[in-house]
């Protein structure tokens, strides 16, 4: 089970200061084309007698993006070792390549097995974004680079301690960077959960397993919990939901965790609701062998959620929010769903599922039904929902659904800001024919031409009653091979979204 150490990302610390600390093992600066020094750079070339600049004209590729190279100096000021990152022209240096910049300075620091590690990226202003942004993007990524998952691997004999990062700043823009990086260290640790979640295997996160996490969280942060049981959603009669689950021996769960930050707590909610298949087999239409794995992975919607009620209350945002998690595994067995079973959603429509692997939007609809009782300023929905994106979007945007453009604008833009970004998908009405049922009130699929925006469509049948966007995040929230993992997306995207509504 996960204790969350309140105010940390758990694996690094980054505060805000300067100069250089006493015990710095190692400092990181940008270098630029032709020789030409940040101003940390600047005052590391000081310190160092000249060993900044004398390797930039030695070295005259240095300066370009992506490059990387470790200095150690003999000199007795300044930093034992010098971190000397390409930020290539130096008017052209943007968020994207100050994050690419910060993984290659991160990686190379790990090697090195710092503990104290003085970091000056942030320090000029970039492309016309203020200090707080800039220095929330570069802690996030501290934070995730150092992200390793071991949960179920046997112990390290000695795991090595991770380094505390000192951001760069100035009198004038302390401030800004120290509160930039607070709010870095609480995505990078809102991340790190939506990461540790979706790691893990479906026989040790189940939606009893997501509840638990869930109470965790509200012990930590003081939320406001529900966990409704099969026997409650019975009462509520929330049979799509509860046809999914049917075929497994792990009881489904409805999770609702509240956090009352607004200063008026009768402010309208913001509610995110997460999709939280612990493993999709498919069910009776059973998926193919190759890579099934990965489906331990349909629960990235309901991890993201929760990733992000961490986010937020690790940053106190003056907002109220409500997260919903409906979780729950879905399984083939003598007793699951067929293709052609008929069942009446929360909403009273019925629907007729003719392909039991199209679950998702079969556990969102009465989600989506349930949270009409808040009241909410908006809904978002996050989901492993689609194959078809994947094709569509392929890993890197999100799709994004909503008939709201301001909605859909905002999200765009937080997905612009926090580089974790969003394509605006259709929501024509011409695509609802294809639900069309002869023996339901719809079907569950819309068969092959535009599988994501048909699923889209599904869950819009639900949410008439308040203004809703739908992310599928089926190619973003994890990476397969060599490199297979959780990405933590998209929390960056919804915290930036919730702190454009904070203000
Ligand atoms: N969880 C899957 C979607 C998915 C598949 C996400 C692969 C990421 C990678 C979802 O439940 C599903 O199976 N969707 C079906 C829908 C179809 C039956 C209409 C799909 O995408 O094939
Ligand atoms: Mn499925
Ligand atoms: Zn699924």
């Amino acid at each position: 089970m996960f204790s969350f150490k309140a105010g940390s990302g758990d694996h690094v610390e980054v505060v805000a200061g300067n100069p250089i600390p006493k015990d710095c093992d190692v400092a990181v600066v940008g270098v630029y084309l032709d020789g030409d020094l940040s101003a940390a750079a600047k005052r590391a070339d000081i310190d160092t007698e000249g060993l900044i600049a004398g390797a930039c004209k030695t070295d005259p590729a240095l300066g370009k993006k992506g490059t990387v190279r470790t200095l150690f100096n003999s000199k007795k000021a300044g930093a034992p070792v010098y971190v000397v990152v390409g930020l290539d022209e130096k008017d052209k240096v943007n968020a994207k390549l100050l994050r690419k910049a910060t993984q290659n300075a991160c990686k190379e620091v790990k090697g090195l097995k710092a503990k104290q590690v003085f970091f000056a990226l942030n320090q000029e202003q970039i492309a016309k974004q203020n200090e707080r942004d800039i220095a929330a993007l570069c802690a996030r990524t501290v934070v995730e680079s150092f992200y390793s998952f071991s949960a179920c691997k046997k112990q390290d004999e000695e795991t090595p301690a991770l380094p505390t990062f000192h951001f760069a700043s100035t009198k004038s823009t302390h401030a800004d960077v120290a509160a930039g990086c607070a709010m870095g260290v609480a995505t990078g640790a809102g991340m790190q959960l939506t990461k540790d979640l979706g790691n893990l295997p479906g026989n040790i996160c189940t939606p009893t397993y997501l509840a638990e996490t869930a109470k965790a969280l509200s012990k930590t942060y003081k939320l406001g919990l529900e966990i409704l049981d099969t026997k409650k959603m019975e009462a509520l009669g929330m049979f799509s939901l509860l046809s999914v689950a049917k075929g497994s021996v792990e009881p489904p769960k409805l999770i609702v965790l509240k956090y009352m930050g607004a200063k008026d707590p009768k402010a309208a909610p913001f509610v995110l609701v997460g999709k939280g298949i612990t493993f999709d087999t498919g069910g009776i239409s059973l998926k193919p062998g190759a890579a099934m794995d990965e489906m331990k992975y349909d629960m990235c919607g309901a991890a993201s959620v929760l990733g992000t009620m961490r986010a937020v209350a690790e940053m106190k945002l003056p907002i109220n929010l409500i997260v919903v998690v409906p979780s729950a595994e879905n399984m083939p067995a003598g007793n699951a769903s067929k293709p052609g079973d008929i069942v009446v959603s929360m909403s009273g429509q019925t629907i007729e599922i003719l392909n039991t692997d199209a679950e998702g939007r079969l556990i969102l609809c009465d989600a989506l039904t349930y949270v009409e009782r808040f009241k909410p300023a908006a809904v978002v929905d996050v989901a492993t929902l689609t194959g078809a994106c994947i094709v569509a979007l392929g890993h890197v945007n999100s799709g994004m659904y909503s008939p709201d453009d301001e909605l859909a604008e905002s999200l765009q833009k937080a997905g612009q800001k926090s580089l974790d970004t969003v394509w605006r998908m259709p929501l024509d009405e011409e695509y609802h024919e294809q639900l069309k049922s002869n023996f339901a009130d719809m079907a569950n699929i819309g068969g092959p031409p535009a599988g994501s925006v048909t699923a889209a469509c599904f869950l819009q049948k639900y949410t008439k009653a308040y203004t809703w966007a739908h992310l599928d995040i089926a190619g973003t929230a994890w990476t397969s091979g060599a490199a297979k993992g959780a990405t933590g997306r998209p929390v960056p995207l919804l915290t930036e979204f919730l702190i454009g509504k904070a203000k």
